[in-house]
């Protein structure tokens, strides 16, 4: 009898079990995608081959694999000199960082494909986009009340606020993002970076008295908050006025102000970032994000990425607050090997220097669908474009003018998602996108 009831309890685990594996293996609502040999073999593949691009081009980083798959950790030699001290706890920076590279590589090709200005139709398309987000865009948000005032809220967004995005995915060629590390003054960079489609500086980057070093070319301009309640100051360094500047912040009420006293002619805009965590939060990693979601290609000068450095200066000026230098620059690297940018420095001053190793467009386009099932992501193994929407809202409609004048691959990108617009979502599971879809 005990046996009997014993056999029939064994029996029936059984069958749960086997219900549950068939449940989560085949229909999981929370996403469990099952990996296939292909995605394994592309994970792995995209570690070694990481590993190696590191070691070729990190001069003196070294990656290992983590714990799981998608985890790596980039060490510096340990004589390096660690110099930057966490001003909270006292604590110099450590000399091994981990990255997750299954994270990197789903984040940032959703960001190629998004749209990273605010706009208007975003704030109309997200449910309370402008009780729960704009409001907190504008400086002093607070007594806004959640934009109880909902004009006076419009009011104060207007000026930096377009109806429609201003920039597409890959409209530009090729763009370098200029920083303002002191490093620039080694190399005379000027020339080669005015070759370039676009030009990407940050702050109060002067350019006038250093064209030698940073070239004269100036199309975007990255702003942070100090930046950008200097604007009148800032218009000045481009002495052609057409950059457009775009703030990471917040909008101010002097900023306003002097948009339509002086009046600032440039284009103005507030960048709509994709969350990418602490590591990410300078003004360098912004221009970056930027860049990538309006070029074909990024390259990146005037960062302090060789080793040995000295002292944190500006180009322009002796010394600043810097903040996480090894963690930057580890940072870098990776973003580096896994093909989003290239990297120039007065250590890596060969024009057309070619980054060895680099991982292949077919097996980070592997990685990455694999890494999207690993990270539970929305839209994940799918094969529509839309997968990834979470929100989806009809678009206003758009002029189309100057479309037809776009290059071949932004219109192919276009084509490929039927003409939608992706917006970065805050703190959205499994990072989906809120989607304006053309109205017809
Ligand atoms: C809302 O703000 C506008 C613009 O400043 C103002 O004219 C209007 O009186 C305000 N409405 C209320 C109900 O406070
Ligand atoms: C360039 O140099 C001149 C002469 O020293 C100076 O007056 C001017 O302010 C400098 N410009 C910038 C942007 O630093
Ligand atoms: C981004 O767009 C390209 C086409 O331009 C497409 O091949 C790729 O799969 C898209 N990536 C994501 C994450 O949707």
């Amino acid at each position: 009898m005990r046996v009997l009831r014993l056999g029939l309890l064994l029996a029936l685990a059984s069958g749960l079990l086997a219900l549950c594996i068939y449940i989560t293996g085949v229909s999981d609502f929370y996403g469990g995608y099952r990996l296939s040999d292909d995605d394994l073999d592309a994970l792995r593949s995209l570690q070694s081959q990481f590993q190696k691009c590191v070691k070729a081009n990190g001069l003196g980083l070294e990656a290992v694999s983590g714990k799981s798959i998608c985890e790596v950790a980039l060490s510096f030699p340990p004589d390096t000199v660690s110099k930057w001290k966490d001003p909270k706890s006292g604590e110099l920076e450590g000399l091994s960082f981990d990255f997750n590279l299954c994270e990197a590589v789903a984040t940032w090709e959703q960001v190629r494909n998004s749209t990273t200005i605010l706009t208007r139709e975003f704030l109309d398309a997200l449910p309370n986009g402008w009780e729960d987000y704009a409001w907190r865009r504008i400086n002093k948000g607070i007594q806004l009340n959640q934009c109880e005032n909902k004009t006076l809220c419009k009011e104060k967004l207007s000026l930096v606020l377009p109806q429609t995005p201003p920039y597409f995915p890959r409209q530009f060629d090729r763009c370098a993002v200029i920083g303002n590390s002191g490093d620039l003054l080694k190399t005379r960079f000027g020339k080669e970076i005015d070759d370039y489609d676009v030009v990407i500086r940050e702050n109060g980057a002067p350019i006038q008295n250093y064209t030698d070093y940073v070239g004269k070319k100036s199309s975007f301009r990255l702003l942070n908050r100090g930046s950008a309640k200097a604007l009148d100051k800032v218009v000045e360094l481009d002495e052609t006025r057409k950059e457009a500047l775009i703030i990471k912040t917040t909008i101010h009420d002097i900023m306003s102000k002097m948009i339509r006293e002086l009046p600032i002619k440039n284009p103005v805009y507030l960048m709509l970032g994709a969350s990418f965590g602490s590591a990410a939060k300078g003004t360098g990693l912004k221009a970056l994000e930027f860049a990538l979601s309006i070029c074909e290609s990024v390259d990146m000068y005037g960062f302090t990425v060789d080793p040995g450095y000295k002292e944190w200066t500006r180009y322009f000026s002796e010394s600043r607050q810097g903040h996480t230098p090894l963690h930057g620059r580890a940072y870098y690297q990776m973003m580096e090997c896994l093909g989003l940018i290239k990297i120039h420095s007065p250590m890596r001053a060969v024009p057309n220097r070619v980054v060895k190793w680099l991982p292949s467009h077919s097996l980070i386009r592997a990685a990455r669908i694999a890494s999207e099932k690993v990270l539970r992501r929305a839209g994940a193994a799918s094969f529509d474009p839309l997968a990834a929407c979470s929100i989806v809202k009809k678009q206003i409609k758009r002029s189309s003018r100057g479309l037809s004048s776009l290059r071949k691959s932004a219109i192919d990108h276009k084509r490929y998602v039927r003409g939608t617009t992706m917006y970065p979502l805050e703190h959205s599971p499994g990072h989906g996108l809120l989607c304006t879809v053309p109205a017809d």
